[in-house]
This record gives C-alpha cells, sequence and structure tokens, in this order.
C-alpha cells in the first residue's frame, strides 16, 4: 500500500498533555487573521479564565450543588435529575459545585445559557476538573427567558449518561400565574427510559380550560418524538427562544434534539391530556383521553422551517464576514493512535480538525453537512444560531434559533450567527460517545489565548 502508514499512526497521536487552542489548523473562513501573530508563544490577547461575569454584582439566585458518585450512578443534591434551578431574566445566578467524591473529577456546563466563557464549565477548555473535595463557583447572568439545562462537562458521556444533570428555567419578569408551568426531562438511565428519573405514566392533576406550558429537556444522546393527544398543542420555544406565531397542531409529533427543549403550550381538555415521549414515557394531565391504551406514533412530524411566522431577526447573513465548512464524514483512520472508522470533519480525523477562528462581531455562516450515515446532534457553545436553510431550502417560518440542531444524515444546513461572545468555545456532536470518538471541534475568537489543557498530567478529560 502507498499510504504511509506509521506516518499517518503517528500524526494522529495526542500529544500526552495538550492546549486545546493549538490543536489542528486554524480555519479563518475567508476573514481577517485578527490580531493574533499565529504561534503558540504569543500571549498577547485575553486569558480564557478572564473572561468572567463582572464581580462587583451581588448574585439574585445562589445554589450550591453537592454532586456524588455511587455504584456508578451520580446525583446533584441526592438526587438525579438534580434541582431545577430557577431564576427571573436578568438575574445573577451564582451555583457553587461541590464535589463529594467524583475520583475522575466533574464540572457543570450550562447548555443553552450563552455564559461568559470562563463559566462554560469544559474541563481543559475553560477551567479545570473540580476533584473531590474541591468546589467551583459559577456566576453569569441569565439575560433571555427559557428552558436550559445543565450537565457535567467532564468525562461527559459517561457522568451525564448516568446521572449528572438538571434543568434551569429562566422566567420573564411577570409569568402569567393562571398557566400550569412544568418542567420534564427524559433521560434513559442504562436502557431504562425515564420522564424526571420515573419510569412509565406521570400523571398531574390539571382542570379542563387550564393552559400549560410544558417545558421538555432532552438529556439523552439521540432525538425523541413528543406528541400530545386529546388536545391541539403549538411549539412556543425551540432552546430556549419564544416562536413567533406559533400554529396549533393535531395529529403530529415534534422532535427534540438530544440535548435540545421545546416547551409546548395547550389546554386541559375536560377529557385531559396525554403527552408521550418516545412511547416509552408519557404525561397525563387532568386525566387520560386515551384511557391508558397505548398512544399510537403519530405518522408526521412539525417542520421547524415552516413552523410559525417569520419576523425580524437582527442578523444579515447576506454578506457574512467569515463562512466554514462543518462537513462531517466517517474514514478508516488512526485516532490517538487507535485504527477504526472514525467521524471526520472536512475529511480530518481528530485532533487534525479545524479551529474556526473569529473576530468579535463577525457574522458567521456554517455550512454543515453530514455525509457521516448516522445523526448528529450539533451543539456551539456560547452562542445561538439561526437556521437559514436545510438542503438548500429557506427557512420560511419563525425565526428558528437554536443552541442544539439535529442533522441527519444525507442533509445540510446553513446556519448563521454573530460572534458576539470571545471566548473558545466547544462546537461538538451532543451524542457524547461521538464526541469520545473525536466529533469535537472549537470556536475560538482570534484575540483570546487559552488558559488550561487536556490529558496527561491534567485531569480534564471533556468528553
Ligand atoms: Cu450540553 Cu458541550 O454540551
Ligand atoms: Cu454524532
Amino acid at each position: 500500500m502507498a499510504v504511509p502508514i506509521a506516518w499517518m499512526w503517528e500524526n494522529s497521536l495526542v500529544p500526552d498533555t495538550y492546549d486545546m487552542a493549538t490543536m489542528g489548523y486554524h480555519d479563518y473562513g475567508g476573514g481577517s487573521h485578527g490580531h493574533r501573530h499565529d504561534h503558540q508563544h504569543d500571549h498577547a490577547g485575553t486569558a480564557v479564565a478572564d473572561l468572567v461575569e463582572e464581580s462587583g454584582r451581588p448574585a439574585d439566585v445562589s445554589v450550591t450543588l453537592t454532586v456524588r458518585r455511587q455504584d456508578g450512578r451520580y446525583t446533584v443534591n441526592g438526587t438525579s435529575p438534580g434541582p431545577t434551578i430557577r431564576a427571573t431574566v436578568g438575574d445573577l445566578v451564582q451555583v457553587r459545585l461541590v464535589n463529594e467524591n467524583i475520583g475522575d473529577g466533574t464540572t457543570l456546563h450550562w447548555h443553552g445559557v450563552d455564559v461568559p466563557n470562563a463559566m462554560d464549565g469544559v474541563a481543559g477548555v475553560t477551567q479545570d476538573a473540580v476533584m473531590p473535595g474541591d468546589d467551583f463557583v459559577y456566576r453569569f447572568v441569565v439575560d433571555r427567558v427559557g428552558t436550559y439545562w445543565y450537565h457535567s462537562h467532564q468525562v461527559s458521556h459517561e457522568q451525564v449518561r448516568n446521572g449528572l444533570f438538571g434543568a434551569l428555567v429562566v422566567d420573564p419578569e411577570d409569568p402569567d400565574p393562571a398557566v400550569l408551568d412544568r418542567t420534564v426531562l427524559l433521560h434513559e438511565y442504562g436502557t431504562r427510559a425515564t420522564l424526571d428519573g420515573r419510569p412509565g405514566t406521570t400523571a398531574v392533576d390539571a382542570l379542563p380550560g387550564r393552559p400549560v406550558r410544558l417545558r421538555v429537556v432532552n438529556t439523552d444522546n439521540v432525538a425523541q418524538t413528543v406528541w400530545v393527544t386529546g388536545a391541539a398543542y403549538e411549539v412556543w420555544a425551540v432552546d430556549g427562544t419564544d416562536l413567533n406565531g406559533p400554529e396549533p397542531v393535531t395529529g403530529k409529533g415534534i422532535e427534540v434534539t438530544a440535548g435540545g427543549r421545546v416547551d409546548l403550550g395547550f389546554v386541559v381538555p375536560p377529557g385531559g391530556a396525554r403527552v408521550d415521549f418516545g412511547g416509552t414515557t408519557a404525561l397525563t394531565l387532568g386525566g387520560d383521553p386515551s384511557g391508558g391504551r397505548e398512544a399510537e406514533p403519530p405518522g408526521e412530524l412539525i417542520d421547524l422551517l415552516d413552523y410559525g411566522e417569520p419576523t425580524g431577526t437582527g442578523l444579515d447573513a447576506g454578506h457574512p464576514d467569515r463562512e466554514f465548512d462543518y462537513r462531517i464524514g466517517r474514514r478508516l483512520g488512526f485516532l490517538d493512535g487507535r485504527p477504526g472508522r472514525w467521524w471526520t470533519i472536512n475529511g480530518h480525523i481528530f485532533p487534525n480538525v479545524p479551529m474556526y477562528m473569529v473576530d468579535e462581531g463577525d457574522v458567521v455562516v456554517f455550512h454543515i453537512d453530514n455525509g457521516s450515515g448516522e445523526p448528529h446532534p450539533m451543539h456551539l457553545h456560547g452562542h445561538h444560531v439561526l437556521v437559514l436553510s436545510r438542503n438548500g431550502e429557506p427557512a420560511t417560518g419563525s425565526p428558528w434559533w437554536v443552541d442544539s440542531l439535529d442533522v441527519a444524515t444525507g442533509d445540510s444546513y446553513d446556519i448563521a450567527f454573530v460572534a458576539d461572545n470571545p471566548g473558545l468555545w466547544m462546537d461538538h456532536c451532543h451524542n457524547l460517545p461521538h464526541a469520545a470518538e473525536g466529533l469535537v471541534t472549537h470556536l475560538m475568537y482570534t484575540d483570546v489565548t487559552s488558559s488550561f489543557s487536556i490529558g496527561g498530567r491534567t485531569d480534564n478529560h471533556p468528553e
């Protein structure tokens, strides 16, 4: 064979300890190279560790979360899911994470909240893993309403799967007290599907006529289909952003991306309403209109590409400052010396993947393309992105902002965002074993320098 296998093997090795910012190759997306002088020993710029919330402001919500490992399961303040953190928009949330006994160390990532970079909770990228007996204080302002969640970002494919997560809900200033506001977390422990940690059907008392806001958080590795029986429903929000002009639907399901959230709105009918989650768990409100029979999964799904009414987005993606490709494939090769069929990004196997470079203020467009044979729920930290089109077909419904986007195999998406949150941000697949198999890149601001490292003598293993 003409391919220099030994060289390929050596080239694939991940150094013992490494600085994420120096991995792979810089991709400037056709934009400027900023103020970076482009070698490792340049320390000009802002360090990741310094990108924090302003220090003088007192906390509006203050929580301590103590995490523990027992018999391979993880709990937060003694339960899994952990407690739901509830705040009002504009609040400064302060969370003290205490690691009681998790030997691998742990962190908390605020999925969907665009926190200052040093509060993002990614071990080896934005902080060091918090070791047993240690603590770490997260401080950030929640500047938008919506449904979010938190989870470990240290050995995350194991810690999240086995329970280290919870919900974070940000209320508006004046929530409507007439609305029954309920959050549910979907999670499979081992092979056991649960709703808020319980299998089967959960019954909730509700009088007919009561409006409901149901916040669905998918903490699993794969997408879940949700459907409502007995009532028409609307999709009020996706990934913490309210949709514009959502229309009522019946007989259709809605898919919730792995890591994603949807808020559903409906009114409890006289016979009650039933919400099914992937056919494994269910919630009934004011009775079960199916009479306890298996509810049929709908044949059709809501397509968010044309759901709701268009309105201004404040983002003009017509002339972006940077345009990047994020092409996901799969091929034979070596990942850290191990042979296999590995995920590729623009043809490269981790760690030789692109580092997407941006300047603050840039309008950025990504062309995501999945030719890998499996779906990938893609998640960019620190930013919300606007879906422009799928397979060349433009979005025509409500502005569709996401932090987690399910990209089916064979599909391509154009997405856009404004680079308005300086830092070093992970951009990875939220099917967490895929991330551990190298489906990870980073978005880096040109004048930011890294503060942490991964592997080797550090305890940091974010995936
Ligand atoms: Cu939900 Cu990189 O995370
Ligand atoms: Cu994936």
